[in-house]
């Protein structure tokens, strides 16, 4: 399995800031090692730039989408089009997205299943804040987002065409990154779940650990049990310390 390195841009470049940062990220980064794939979230106006110079190393993938082919909903963005601008892979289910834009486990659930229909890859995020974790309610929030999150994808999509974030929303953007024991509980959690729902194909969806991650705790976590790549907002944005992320 090929540890997914991804770099979630958020709200910040331009075209011309990620095509320039993409150019110097394939050179930093050069071949990658067989057992490493990078995909990069950019946003939507970024999309087409980005393309231009994107190396062959790197997926694109769009921060968020419209579960509908087209239609009368001003300020979206549909799976075909961001297909169109290059992407391969789109978020869902982000935690900002969760609570800036209060999209609930449902609606995150009918975007994930449109996505993969349209022929996206999808990365699910999920994670507990901290009062949820502080009330003992891990498993029962990860449980609860999953199940509604992954509702209506059949076995069919897993294992290559989905993968998982955990991102404990205390850690995104905060510096304080989840501890080794924390990660591996919150990990195993979510692998037990997704082998009762795929069985053997449960086993091999790549489960990628957010929130914090820097080049210099990134070769930690991922030694740890069931954590197959990451995803990395602030320190993905410079692409001499997404190389060393990519690299570690
Ligand atoms: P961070 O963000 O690396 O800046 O904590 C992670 C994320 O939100 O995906």
């Amino acid at each position: 399995m090929k540890l997914l390195m991804a770099a979630n841009w958020k709200m910040y470049k331009t075209g011309a800031e990620g095509a320039s940062m993409l150019k110097e990220l394939g050179e930093r980064m050069g071949a990658l090692p067989v057992d490493r794939e990078v995909a990069v979230f950019a946003p939507f106006t970024a999309l087409a730039a980005c393309a231009a110079t994107c190396p062959a190393t790197v997926r694109l993938g769009g921060q968020n989408c419209y579960p509908g082919e087209e239609g009368a909903f001003t300020g979206e963005i549909s799976p075909h089009m961001l297909q169109a601008e290059g992407c391969s892979w789109v978020l869902t289910g982000h935690s900002e997205r969760r609570s800036v834009f209060h999209e609930t486990d449902a609606y995150v659930g009918e975007k994930t299943s449109f996505a993969l229909r349209a022929g996206l890859d999808v990365i699910l995020c999920i994670g507990e804040s901290l009062e949820e974790r502080d009330g003992g309610m891990l498993r029962e929030v990860l449980e609860r987002q999953l199940k509604t999150g992954l509702a209506d994808v059949p076995e069919s999509f897993a294992p290559e065409h989905i993968a998982v974030a955990y991102e404990p929303v205390w850690a995104i953007g905060t510096g304080r990154v989840a501890g080794s024991a924390e990660i591996i509980e919150a990990h195993g959690i979510i692998r037990t779940f997704l082998k009762s729902l795929y069985t053997e194909k449960g086993s091999e969806i790549r489960i990628l650990y957010g929130g914090s991650v820097k080049p210099d705790n990134c070769p930690e976590i991922i030694r740890l049990d069931n954590v197959n790549g990451v995803l990395v907002g602030g320190a993905s944005l410079q692409a001499e310390s997404f190389a060393q992320i990519v690299l570690s």
